[in-house]
């Protein structure tokens, strides 16, 4: 957590049409440290210090996608609404595209305080979620995981680029992250700490699948149940039902205790913000063994 206490060096970032003030310090090496604006390219994703060498290298940079695989294509946009563009996710590998990860670190670094991981990215995968339109694959964000975690960690780092923020990109790829478990055949968690921007999400995410799952239900269903069914790792679900009051620890046990009733309460609470649900047929990938 060392990188908590230094001062933030780069204020504003412009990269494709977005011009993005920065939350927090990024380790850029000390030439580019000491601008206090950097130039991205929104496809390539390198970083320069001058606007006219950005333009340079955008007339010679070909690429109009992220650096690998699309793996899965979602041909309605987000929520339904008027910006409605196809989204893709396109898996990177961080050993083979080191430099396009490591700029992309870099990136998540400007708006996450404590994540430390910016280098080293050959042992992760990335993916990346795109927006398309006849220019290209234009990045909203991306989660990253490891490639073989040894604790259930199915997702390292999550971020959505501050002008897509709270639009449902963050709960989609969330959704994501457990699409790829439920193929993988295992539970995952994200891996700690979370921001409390990251705490917000998950949790919601949580609440609203498990919700949706004990609305339909009939019948008794166990912790593993719902852990199987989701790819929730089952502490997770244990902390989400305690957070609404569904359940109770008795003889060394939990026990699930729910009524429609208590159901349509808390999911009358929750937003209404449609979100674009996965769909598993459509998704190209196999795991890594
Ligand atoms: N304040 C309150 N609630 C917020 C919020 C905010 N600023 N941002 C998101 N949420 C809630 C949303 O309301 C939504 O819940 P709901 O459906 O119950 O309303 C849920 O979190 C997901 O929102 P969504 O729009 O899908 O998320 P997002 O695209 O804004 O992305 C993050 C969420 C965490 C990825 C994004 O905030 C981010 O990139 N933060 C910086 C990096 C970071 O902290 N990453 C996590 C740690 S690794
Ligand atoms: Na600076």
């Amino acid at each position: 957590h060392e990188e908590k206490t230094k001062v933030k060096n780069i204020q504003v970032i412009e990269m494709g049409r977005w011009e993005v003030d920065t939350w927090y310090y990024s380790p850029y090496p000390d030439e580019y440290a000491r601008e206090s604006k950097l130039y991205i390219c929104q496809f390539c994703l390198k970083y320069m210090k001058k606007k006219k060498t950005l333009l340079r290298h955008r007339a010679k940079c070909t690429l109009r996608h992220p650096p690998g695989d699309e793996i899965y294509r979602h041909q309605k946009g987000v929520c339904g609404t008027a910006q409605e563009r196809p989204l893709s996710i396109f898996e990177v590998d961080g050993k083979k595209n080191k430099v396009y990860c490591q700029n992309l670190c870099l990136i998540a670094k400007l708006f996450l305080d404590h994540k430390t991981l910016y280098y080293d990215v050959d042992p992760f995968l990335f993916y990346i979620l795109t927006e398309y339109d006849e220019q290209g694959y234009h990045i909203v964000g991306y989660f990253s995981k490891e490639k073989h975690s040894s604790e259930d960690y199915n997702l390292a780092c999550i971020l959505t680029l501050p002008p897509y923020q709270r639009k449902g990109y963050g709960r989609f790829l969330i959704a994501f992250s457990y699409e790829l478990s439920k193929k993988e055949g295992r539970v995952g968690t994200p891996e700690r700490p979370l921001s409390d921007l990251g705490q917000v999400s998950f949790r919601s995410y949580w609440t609203r699948v498990l919700l949706d799952i004990l609305k339909e239900h009939r019948g008794n269903l166990s912790i593993k149940d719902l852990s199987t069914m989701t790819a929730i790792r089952s502490d997770d679900v244990v902390s989400t039902l305690q957070s609404l009051n569904l359940i109770k620890y008795w003889k060394g046990q939990y026990i699930i205790s729910v009524t429609p009733k208590i159901i349509e309460e808390h999911l009358k609470n929750m937003s209404s913000q449609p979100y674009p649900e996965i769909d598993p047929a459509t998704l190209h990938w196999t795991p890594l063994v």
